[in-house]
């Protein structure tokens, strides 16, 4: 069985992780056109740096939880038995890979990691952003930003996902409002090419209505009651 699960902000929410659109999220907090656009870090680099520092300074404190580690048993559980489960996350955290799971694909980057605006270069770096770091890739200063996809530019891995998506069994969607595209169009995608669905979220999300099979409530329960009925079923 092949199995391709799309994660949200919802499945860390637990961890202390705040979501983006719920009441309190923190886009109704922040002006996302202010520290999550191209445009918005070069007209304030240091407002952007101090948003994604204090984002890397929780995601330092944060553990994963009952969600993240139930995937990484299904994940090992599947591998053992000929499947596959292939992780795609909007996520910018790492708490899937803490838990254990080994391939997480990270269609929006990765907050614990830096690139630099000037040549790209990456390198991983959970202290925080400043404008001094000098890019050990071009030599160049002022350039450290974090590996993020921001409103404006193309997800990450677009053309594996695709491939994986199309390969699937099963499409399960967990912890994200479905409101951002491309990751919110995946239902649609794998429902026209027959792949079965499945949402698990606190609530109904925008794309409720084209999954064929839902379960509602926290993910830190939801998520493990679902991996043990997939678990004995196989
Ligand atoms: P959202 O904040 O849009 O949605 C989070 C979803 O999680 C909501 O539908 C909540 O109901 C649900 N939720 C909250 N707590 C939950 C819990 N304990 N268990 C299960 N579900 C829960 O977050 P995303 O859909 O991930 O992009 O947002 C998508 C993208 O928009 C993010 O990757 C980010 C953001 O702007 C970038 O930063 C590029």
């Amino acid at each position: 069985m092949k199995i391709f699960v799309l994660t949200g902000a919802g499945i860390s929410a637990e961890s202390g992780l705040g979501t983006f659109r719920d009441k309190d999220g923190v886009w109704t907090r922040y002006d996302l056109s202010e520290v999550a656009t191209p445009e918005g870090f070069a007209r304030d680099p240091a407002k952007v740096r101090a948003f994604y520092n204090a984002r890397r300074a929780n995601l330092a404190e944060a553990s994963p939880n009952a969600a993240h580690v139930a995937l990484a048993r299904l994940e090992a559980a599947l591998a053992a038995r000929g499947g596959d489960l292939w992780l795609c996350t909007q996520n910018v955290d790492d708490l899937h890979e803490k838990a254990g799971s080994r391939r997480v694909v990270h269609m929006h980057g990765e907050l614990a990691v830096t690139r630099c605006a000037h040549c790209q270069a990456l390198r991983p770096d959970p202290g925080p952003l400043t404008a001094e770091a000098v890019c050990e890739a071009c030599g160049r200063d002022g350039g450290a930003r974090p590996h993020v996809v921001w409103f404006g530019e193309m997800p990450l891995h677009m053309d594996a996902i695709e491939d994986a998506l199309a390969e699937a069994d099963l499409f399960v969607s967990i912890g994200t409002s479905g409101s951002v595209y491309p990751a919110a169009g995946f239902v649609t995608e794998a429902r026209a090419m027959g792949v079965a669905t499945c949402e698990i979220n606190l609530e109904p999300s925008a794309n409720a209505y084209v999954f064929g099979e839902k379960h509602y409530g926290p993910a830190s329960e939801v998520v493990p009651a679902w991996v043990e009925r997939v678990l004995n079923g196989l």
